[in-house]
């Protein structure tokens, strides 16, 4: 590779030439459009245009396809021997990234490009060992070591995954700038049962008619692992061929760094998105005021900008993607605590807290009928109800998941209930619950 090219990457979008990415002496990014790419916009912060971009966008736009978390991206860093910065880690790490966006070092396009299905069959044991050294490491050094040298793909998040290919019973690694269509976590780091929680979370939205990503809890051998279908990659039912939909997620669409996903820390809070979405189609502002409700009435805590995304389907539309790591906190919370979602509703996250004046202020902000949003929080409160026992139902079996799932049960009922009455009476009969105060006993 030389001097030159080093400076450069090229960006492309669904295999189509979409323009490059320049790092200047002092390290600042500039992205460029070819001129003759015809397909979606890279964002919407950076729509298709004859002019260079440059500063915070660029950066952040590239930054949040890199993992957030900082000791994973030294362990990268160490593994392919640059350094940590975006444009080294995409150089190495960018042949398979969120969405339908590759980033690729102008000296491997045509081997990266031309690789065609550079997949390897992996059986469950094999998976069950990377997912094993994966929790080993994640104490430690959290460093790429379990995977391969040749995998070059990257996503966001704080959890530690592995992007693979699943068709027809059968498991494959993605080798150079193959497509994966799964993502495989073993759930969060020191939370006893989280993957079964967050699928079961995930489950409960789906049931209550939230377009969700498709989801369930794998086990390989011993781990029981979530295994998350991704709706920005299609797989053709015969020939097993993997297809990329461009997505960004709303701290690229908004020029956040991932550093900053959190309204709390100024990042994207509930108004701002509100208006990047009422721009886009196939209703996206009424679901994202569906998710803030359900996240709200599921104390699903951590639901900022890096777990929303818009699919991108051509220039100059967009719309709000599938949901995604939804995960309720209700069995790990502790009693005379304060939980906050990450996003507020009419100015109030504290879980539990929900009442009449939040959501006329939320309604109010937004151009929204106020007991319309009442109305439809109850509704939702209903159908969150009635659908939990399903949806654990549905789940696997597994070690310590009938108990769990009991408290999540009678948690989020408590929170549903309190939050159905609150919604609806004047300040002074609010009361506002503290879910953690039913046990399983005293359900
Ligand atoms: N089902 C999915 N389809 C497509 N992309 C997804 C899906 N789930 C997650 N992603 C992408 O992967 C990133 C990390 O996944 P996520 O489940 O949010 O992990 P974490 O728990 O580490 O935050 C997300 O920010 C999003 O860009
Ligand atoms: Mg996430």
């Amino acid at each position: 590779m030389t001097a030159r090219a080093r400076r450069r990457l090229d960006v492309f979008v669904a295999q189509a030439h979409a323009g490059e990415l320049r790092m200047a002496e002092d390290g600042a990014l500039t992205f460029q459009y070819d001129q003759s790419y015809a397909g979606p916009d890279l964002s919407v912060r950076m729509p298709f245009s004859s002019g260079e971009y440059a500063g915070k966008s660029v950066y952040a736009w590239f930054d949040n396809l890199l993992p957030d978390d900082r000791r994973v991206r030294q362990g990268m860093a160490a593994e392919a021997g640059t350094s940590t910065g975006v444009f080294p880690l995409l150089a190495n790490y960018g042949a398979d990234l969120p969405g339908a966006v590759q980033v690729v070092a102008s000296d491997d396009v045509g081997s990266l490009l031309n690789r065609g299905q550079g997949y390897v069959r992996l059986s469950r044991t094999e998976i069950a060992a990377r997912l094993r050294r994966i929790m080993e490491d994640e104490d430690a050094q959290r460093a790429r070591t379990w995977a391969r040298s040749d995998e070059h793909w990257s996503l966001g998040g704080m959890q530690t995954k592995i992007a693979l290919r699943e068709f027809d019973g059968q498991w494959y690694e993605c080798l150079g700038s193959s497509a994966s269509n799964v993502i495989v976590k073993p759930g969060a780091w020191g939370l006893e049962g989280q993957a079964f929680v967050e699928c079961l979370t995930m489950e409960l939205a789906k049931r209550c008619g939230l377009p969700t990503a498709s989801v369930r809890v794998e086990p390989f051998d011993e781990i029981s692992a979530i295994v998350v279908q991704r709706y920005d990659r299609f797989t053709a039912p015969t020939s097993g061929l993997v297809t990329r939909i461009h997505q960004e997620d709303l701290c690229q669409a908004t020029g956040t760094v991932s550093a900053k996903k959190y309204a709390a820390d100024g990042g994207p809070s509930a108004p701002e998105v509100m208006g990047l979405l009422r721009r886009a189609e196939g209703g996206s502002a009424s679901r994202f005021v569906d998710a803030l409700l359900f996240n709200c009435l599921t104390a699903s805590t951590d639901a900022h900008a890096k777990n929303y995304s818009v699919l991108h389907p051509r220039r100059s539309e967009y719309l709000l993607a599938p949901l995604y790591d939804l995960a309720s906190a209700a069995p790990y919370m502790g009693k005379g605590k304060t939980y906050r979602l990450a996003m507020a509703i009419g100015g109030e996250n504290r879980v539990g807290w929900l009442r009449k004046s939040s959501l006329e202020r939320f309604a109010q902000a937004n151009g929204l009928d106020s007991g319309q949003l009442a109305d439809r929080a109850d509704e939702l409160a209903e159908l969150i109800k009635d659908n939990l026992e399903p949806a654990a139902d549905e789940l696997a079996r597994q070690p310590g998941s009938d108990a769990l799932a009991s408290l999540l049960i009678c948690r989020l009922r408590a929170l549903c209930d309190a939050t159905q009455r609150n919604i609806r009476v004047d300040g002074i009969h609010f009361k506002p619950v503290d879910i953690a105060r039913f046990g399983i006993m005293s359900c």
